[in-house]
């Protein structure tokens, strides 16, 4: 049975727990997966009494629970949920926290700490928690999960990873990247290694490129405070994106341990190559949007959102071309791409095949002939589907594109959010889905050139409109004119 806990949220009033943590908490309740006794304890600034942080989680719920809010469900998660109001940066604080766990309470001492904070506030945060004492594992055990960025380049990481470990041990820390958690990613490991006819293609004889886009409507959602220090690339790419692509490339591991696995995504990560300082332009482009409608609505351009400065030139569209240096990807482009305001949501990797190598079919020019792909949907809708060439029906002997569908296509019925399932393995203590430091360095380490390029070059940035899929130009890391970038799972660009 798994160990009743008390669960703390930093930062309990703000987007992240209103948006995920929280509602997450309710499905993990509704599933009856808290552990018995696990007490939910939220701090913030803002003064409430324990009446008014129920009403507020309750009114956060309404729009957010599945289908409609369970009266019964939040009367059992009301049972664990407590306030405490404290200013993060007063010792004080952090006592508190220490006097509530001490002696007969209803407050398991073993804590997971959730720090949904500001990123520049996780050294403070660890270093006070410290200091009252509550990394102590004498007793109890005691748990960190850490929101991405972890740090904003490979040599702040660096400097945060040190500080962390002065206070922590590595098996307390939890460094959260929730695309981990998104059951279509995992599926990108079933896919490929429960499926044997899948092996012999996956590699540099047979595959041409892969893509994996991540776009979105939405702006930067009230969030400029921290979005105009990160842009896209920070925000999307070092994280979300490398992870998928570390799993579409990876080897297969020994088993799915956490070392295992981590160990295998570390390797895809040192492989790739370096990008000079001199060919950034050839391999990275960003673009920030102006204003444009999505659905009609007229939006407003990024730097007339509130909080971004004026003269920002933050990108919010970033795309890149990135080389894995080993026998199975060798000059094998992966194009990355991510923005916000764009057409649509989507997030989908796609595998573009190489032409067969003869030119056998009347009338359909080999170069004609569409290549097969295979393309994983993560998210709005989950699906494998593979594009294949098949005879049109008629006299002639011609060839057309159809699209196998695995049978997940289809709408499902639950859609488990990321967060449920990552908050469960870090209340179990399963390391499988977070990431491990070294992971973090060598994705830095990717950026880290392009970042640096960025940074210096900061009076010019291509824009394009909101609502549409971003500028011409970020065709220009294509490597051939007949690559090009596929929007949905539906539609090709
Ligand atoms: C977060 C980014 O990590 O991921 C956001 O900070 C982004 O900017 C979000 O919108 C996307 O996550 P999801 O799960 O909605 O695809």
């Amino acid at each position: 049975m798994t160990e009743s806990c008390t669960f703390v949220i930093f930062g309990a009033t703000g987007n992240l727990a209103r948006n995920k943590l929280l509602p997450a908490l309710y499905h993990l309740q509704e599933a009856n997966r808290l552990p018995d006794g696990m007490t939910i304890v939220g701090m913030g600034r803002k003064d409430y009494s324990r009446e008014q942080w129920q009403a507020y989680v309750r009114e956060s719920l309404q729009s957010r629970a599945r289908g409609s809010l369970n009266e019964e469900v939040f009367a059992r998660l009301a049972e664990r949920l407590y306030y405490r109001s404290g200013d993060l940066h007063e010792q004080q604080t952090y006592e508190e926290i220490a006097e509530l766990l001490q002696g007969d309470t209803q407050f398991s001492p073993n804590v997971l700490f959730y720090l949904s904070i500001p990123p520049s506030e996780y050294v403070r945060v660890g270093h006070s928690l410290s200091a009252a004492g509550l990394n102590s594992e004498e007793h109890a055990w005691r748990r960190l999960i850490i929101e991405k960025p972890f740090g904003y380049d490979s040599e702040s990481a660096e400097i945060l990873e040190q500080a962390l470990h002065r206070n922590f041990k590595e098996s307390q820390i939890f460094r959260i990247d929730h695309y981990l958690g998104k059951s279509m990613v995992q599926n990108v490991l079933v896919f490929r290694f429960a499926n044997l006819m899948l092996e012999p293609l996956w590699n540099r004889n047979y595959i041409d490129h892969i893509q994996i886009t991540h776009s979105e409507s939405q702006g930067i959602e009230g969030r400029a405070g921290y979005y105009d220090e990160a842009g896209a690339l920070r925000d999307m790419l070092q994280s979300h994106l490398l992870q998928m692509l570390t799993l579409v490339a990876m080897e297969p591991p020994p088993g799915l341990d956490a070392e295992s696995l981590r160990d295998e995504k570390v390797k895809v990560l040192k492989s790739i190559r370096p990008i000079p300082k001199h060919a950034v332009h050839a391999h990275a482009f960003r673009a920030q949007y102006a204003a444009g409608n999505i659905d009609g609505a007229a939006l407003p351009g990024y730097l007339e959102e509130e909080g971004v400065a004026p003269m920002s030139t933050t990108e919010t569209f970033a795309s890149l071309k990135l080389y894995v240096d080993n026998w199975r990807w060798r000059n094998v482009p992966f194009y990355l791409r991510t923005g916000k305001r764009m057409a649509h949501n989507s997030s989908l990797i796609s595998i573009r095949f190489k032409h067969p190598p003869q030119q056998l079919f009347r009338q359909s020019q080999i170069e004609l002939l569409k290549p097969n792909w295979i393309m994983l949907g993560i998210q709005p809708h989950e699906c494998v589907r593979m594009e294949m060439q098949t005879k049109k029906s008629g006299l002639e002997l011609l060839t057309q594109t159809t699209q196998l569908d695995a049978s997940y296509c289809m709408a499902s019925d639950i859609k488990i959010d990321a967060y449920e399932g990552l908050l469960l393995d870090a209340i179990e203590d399963d390391h499988s889905l977070f990431l491990r430091y070294d992971e973090i360095k060598w994705a830095w380490e990717v950026m880290d050139p392009v970042l640096k390029v960025w940074s210096m070059e900061r009076d010019y940035i291509h824009t394009y409109a909101a609502g549409t899929w971003g500028p011409q130009e970020a065709n220009r890391i294509f490597d051939r004119e007949d690559q090009y970038w596929r929007n949905t799972v539906e539609e090709e660009s």
